[in-house]
């Protein structure tokens, strides 16, 4: 039996920020899925159905699938608190408003042939490689090396002597270990802060808007190689410089995406910024030539694929486009590394650093990706009718009223993340966009203060409420730095009829779900838990339908009786158990125990 002073809000999980799922895909804000089963488990049974509105890639899904399973963590943990739950998995729902979003949910979750998929994924990029690998290979001293990344580096101008600064040769401090804002003009020896100094900009003829462009100058420096197990890294040589003239004349795949960033001119958004983003206009501005027409060879190649197989291949292709295709690249210093360290984007922003990386995608596909896209593809054993992926919003919801047996959701935190910007580029590819109109932010450039986000989370709430059957739960991952947010946010749950019963806190950071141990934390979001009370404090006349009696009932039974005769001994109890459970819920009674019995021996008790 449940112990009744404990539920999940009581303790941590630990849960790993790694595994395949994890490391598929670079969506911001992901949520680790494992962190949420113990909630499932907890507060629904078997085929219960779980939805989650804001569903991004699809954590909640993943974990109302994952409930045939249990980690021995969580086993433990219940069986010290009495909770006697039911293994089997739960049926998801899942919506979101962004198309990205819901092609990585479905491309994780849904059912695929993994052996098929695997085997289409090693010809793809062996046939890229046949195709278009001749631009990863370089001939140094009569050797043919495979450039493995590219380090590149922005040039500045002068504002004293108008000299062309490499900021390679003066920005990046090995010695210190930084990327440095202030430096020394070689040419006329002036100090310098990096903000003053304009970036140079060249003209070239841009064969996507087939038409003049004005781009910002970048020089290849350092180039990583590899000739057979050897990796070694060298500084860019003549046949380099060859290789990307003859890249310059090779051209662009139909595929690439010739959009214009948020189909706007000039300064095109939130994440807009005049300086590192000069001639980025459109979409493909954020690649260097060579990745863009290896990812739209990829991406070319992967659509003629067979159906079977063709989304979680564009999802593959996908997994490495943001992350680690553009010019958003990066190179770091880390305290533990003598040198720099190649790593990918920087997570919920559109940032182009001084210095940028470009890397060899089909081999980063191939070592990095191809694996845990098999993995991850094989974890879920599902039918099609165990989970529904849709694109929509939330404020709108094609889902019947009372419907819903439990909400596990992690709604945008007010201005944090520009989700329609950040998953622009990506849905570019993909040929679907975000219909932010009704996106649930604060956002100057969508011209969405706090008085409009509260109205679309209240919206948000009311649907949610609709569709929740009465009595359930429902819990909210939130943040916010802000009170004025935490208020807008709590007061529309509480507005449309919630009622809130716990709070406890989820380490996105570290992947783990944290109990509240001090009223001082920041910075790790709370999970709020709410349940739809019944109405009104006035006693109700409902149908059993409407109360839910049966399958709180329903739950009773399967969690304290293991037999029949059990459960017909026991039935006084039963009848209080029913009992406690209208009153408490304002409602009229509607048995006498007499009938009560008849309709217990009719449920529970027949052969
Ligand atoms: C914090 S993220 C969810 C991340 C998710 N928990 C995961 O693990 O991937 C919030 C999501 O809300 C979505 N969103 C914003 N406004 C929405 C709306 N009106 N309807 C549905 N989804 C919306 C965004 O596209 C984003 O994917």
């Amino acid at each position: 039996m449940r112990n009744s002073n404990w539920t999940p809000y009581n303790d941590p999980v630990e849960s790993k920020r790694s595994g395949p799922v994890y490391n598929m895909h670079s969506y911001p804000t992901k949520i680790d899925y494992h962190s949420i089963i113990k909630y499932i488990l907890y507060y629904t049974k078997p085929g219960d159905v779980v939805f989650d509105g804001f569903s991004g890639t699809g954590s909640t899904g993943l974990a109302a699938i994952s409930c045939d399973e249990v980690d021995s963590k969580i086993e433990q943990e219940f069986q010290e608190h009495n909770v006697d739950y039911k293994l089997g998995k739960r049926k998801a729902i899942l919506t979101d408003l962004s198309p990205i979003a819901t092609f990585i949910s479905s491309s994780i979750a849904l059912p695929v042939d993994v052996k098929k998929l695997e085997q289409a994924a090693v010809q793809l990029l062996e046939e890229s490689e046949k195709e278009i690998g001749w631009m990863y290979k370089v001939m140094n001293d009569g050797v043919e090396e495979t450039i493995r990344q590219i380090v590149w580096s922005e040039i500045y101008k002068c504002p004293n002597c108008n000299f062309e600064i490499d900021y390679w040769d003066v920005g990046v401090d090995f010695e210190n270990k930084t990327f440095k804002d202030t430096f020394t003009c070689p040419s006329c020896n002036t100090n310098l802060e990096k903000s003053a100094c304009e970036r140079v900009t060249e003209e070239i003829y841009d064969d996507v808007l087939k038409e003049k462009a004005s781009r910002i100058k970048r020089v290849p420096k350092r180039v990583y190689v590899q000739v057979g197990k050897k990796k070694y890294y060298r500084e860019c040589i003549e046949n380099d410089i060859k290789l990307i003239n003859r890249i310059e004349l090779t051209p662009i795949p139909e595929t690439v995406p010739n959009v214009k960033m948020m189909f706007k001119d000039g300064n095109w958004g939130e994440m807009y910024r005049s300086g590192y983003h000069k001639g980025v206009t459109h979409v493909h501005h954020f690649y260097t030539r060579r990745n863009l027409i290896v990812l739209g060879s990829l991406w070319e190649n992967a659509l003629k694929a067979p159906l079977e197989v063709r989304n979680q291949l564009l999802f593959l292709i996908s997994s490495y486009n943001l992350s680690n295709s553009t010019l958003m690249t990066r190179v770091v210093f880390k305290k533990s590394v003598e040198d720099l360290v190649v790593t990918g984007y920087q997570n919920g922003q559109l940032y182009l650093g001084s210095i940028s990386l470009e890397k060899n995608i089909i081999k980063g596909i191939k070592e990095q990706k191809l694996k845990n896209l098999i993995k991850a593809s094989g974890l879920f054993n599902v039918d099609k009718n165990d989970i529904r992926i849709s694109t929509q919003s939330i404020t709108d919801l094609n889902i019947p009223d009372n419907s819903i047996d439990y909400i596990f959701t992690d709604p945008p935190f007010g201005q944090d993340i520009i989700y329609s910007e950040m998953n622009f580029i990506l849905e570019a590819w993909l040929g679907k966009y975000t219909d932010n109109k009704n996106e649930a932010i604060i956002c100057k450039a969508q011209g969405k203060g706090l008085v409009d986000y509260k109205e679309l989370m209240k919206q948000a709430f009311s649907e949610m409420y609709r569709i929740l059957k009465a009595g359930k739960h429902m819990s909210v991952v939130f943040h916010n730095s802000k009170k004025d947010v935490w208020n807008a946010t709590i007061e529309s749950m509480v507005e449309v009829g919630f009622r809130i019963v716990e709070t406890s806190i989820l380490d996105k950071k570290q992947g783990s779900i944290k109990q509240v141990k001090s009223q001082n934390a920041v910075g790790k979001d709370i999970i709020i838990g709410v349940i739809k009370p019944f109405q009104e404090n006035a006693l109700k006349t409902l149908s059993d339908d409407e109360c839910n009696i049966w399958d709180h009932l329903s739950d009773v039974i399967n969690e304290n009786y293991k037999s029949k005769e059990e459960i017909e001994k026991d039935k006084q109890f039963l009848y209080s158990v029913y009992l406690s459970y209208m009153i408490k819920n304002h409602f009229s009674v509607n048995y006498d125990a007499k009938d009560f019995y008849k309709q217990l021996k009719i449920r529970f008790l027949k052969e």
